[in-house]
Formats: C-alpha cells, structure tokens, sequence
C-alpha cells in the first residue's frame, strides 16, 4: 500500500469516533484532509465542525460542513488529526502544517483526542521530526540561542524565500538535534520561553486514542 492509501484507510477509520448530532473538532493536513473527505459522507448527521486551520475550514465548507468558531460552542467531544511523530504514550509533535496553535486549542477544547496517522509516524522518543515551534518574530534569536543551549538547531520555516506567516500571523521555528525523553515536562517548560507562542509537542493535550494504519490494517492504540 502507498503512503496515501495508508492515509485515506486511516481517515476513514476516523469516521467512527465521529458522535452523531454532535459538532466536531477537525485538525489540519494530509491524513486530516482523507478524513474529511470520508466526513462528507456523513455530512447530514453532523450539525458541523471547529476548525483548527484556514485550509481545513475551506475543505470542510466545500463539502458543506458547516464550520462555526470555536468560542460559539462548547466542550467537543471528539478532536481527529494527525500527528508529526507519536510514542508509545500518546504524546506526538505536530506543527507539520503550521497549525500547531489552533490545533491544541481545539484539542483542549474536546473531551477526546482521536490521532490519525499512518505507522512510519510511530517513534520511541520524539525528536526525529524537526520540531515546530510558533512565535512572535520579535523574539526568533532569542528563542533560537534558547534552543542552541539544549543542543537545538532552530530555523526560521520559510515560504517563496520568507519566513512563513501562520493563521494567527506569528512565524514558525523548525528545531532539529533534540531528544525529547520527558515531554510533559518540556513542553511546560518551552511554552515559558518569552515569545513562544506553541510549541509543537503534544504532551499535556495528548492523544487517548491513536488510529495507526499499516500494510495489515488499521491498529487502535488506547
Ligand atoms: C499540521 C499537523 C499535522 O497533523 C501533521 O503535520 C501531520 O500531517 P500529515 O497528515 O500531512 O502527515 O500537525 O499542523
């Protein structure tokens, strides 16, 4: 199977943690986007969507979801996205798609966190994937010496030649040569650093249901 059929059977599988009558959380990117595909099939039994990135809210009002902002409604009771890397634990780095900020936003906001990726996601100890970090641009060098003293190599994600601005108008740090061991603990402590926005380890708003899809179908880690 291609990484892309990986992908769509794992977004498909998705479908069934989606509550009937029930708004529902959509995270952002590849895997995210076969999901909402497959969601459209059951566009009727979903009153609509909280959205945690400008290019998820246009697929979802193309297939006519309705996408309401996350403050007009209350606790979700299910988020789907995908995931950078994921442990044995649940935690995962996200940010691939710049979306981090809302992501963990709409996370918070659900009761349940359904991650989706396909198995070559899968990590011992997070760190492999450069990890995202969004921030004011004001404090970029600061943030990047920060990193360089835990043995970090932050740069400046770029777009068309320019630091790439997200949703929320901030820039993003792509950090490699990191072993992230205890990630709790890590991302308190980053989301400290003055003019970080998010950083992209999922610890505190970790996944507790990861759909892993692999040559042999699709595994349910709980
Ligand atoms: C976007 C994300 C995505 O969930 C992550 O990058 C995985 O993307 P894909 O499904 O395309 O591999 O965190 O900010």
């Amino acid at each position: 199977m291609t990484q892309d059929e990986l992908k769509t059977l794992v977004g498909q599988a998705a479908l069934k943690y989606v509550v009937p009558g029930e708004i529902v959380g959509v995270g952002t990117g590849s895997t995210v986007n076969k999901f909402i595909e497959a969601l459209a099939g059951m566009k009727d039994r979903v009153p609509g969507a909280v959205s945690s990135s400008n290019a998820s809210t246009e697929r979802l009002r193309a297939i006519g979801i309705r996408v309401f902002d996350a403050n007009e409604v209350g606790e979700l009771a299910v988020y789907i996205d995908g995931a950078d890397e994921i442990d044995g634990r649940g935690h995962m780095v996200k940010g691939g798609g710049a979306a981090l900020t809302r992501e963990k936003i709409v996370a918070a906001q659900s009761r349940r966190f359904v991650c989706i990726a396909d198995d070559s996601k899968r990590v011992e100890v997070l760190g492999r994937f450069p990890l995202p970090v969004e921030v004011i641009p004001m404090a970029t060098q600061r943030i990047v010496r920060q990193f360089a003293k835990m043995g970090g190599t932050a740069k400046v994600r770029l777009k068309d030649g320019q630091p790439l601005v997200t949703d929320n108008g901030q820039h993003i740090l792509d950090v490699t040569g990191l072993q992230i061991r205890e990630p709790l603990a890590f991302e308190s402590d980053v989301n400290q650093w003055p003019g970080v926005v998010t950083v992209g380890v999922f610890a505190h708003q970790k996944a507790q249901v990861c759909l892993l899809a692999t040559a042999g179908g699709v595994q349910t880690l709980e």
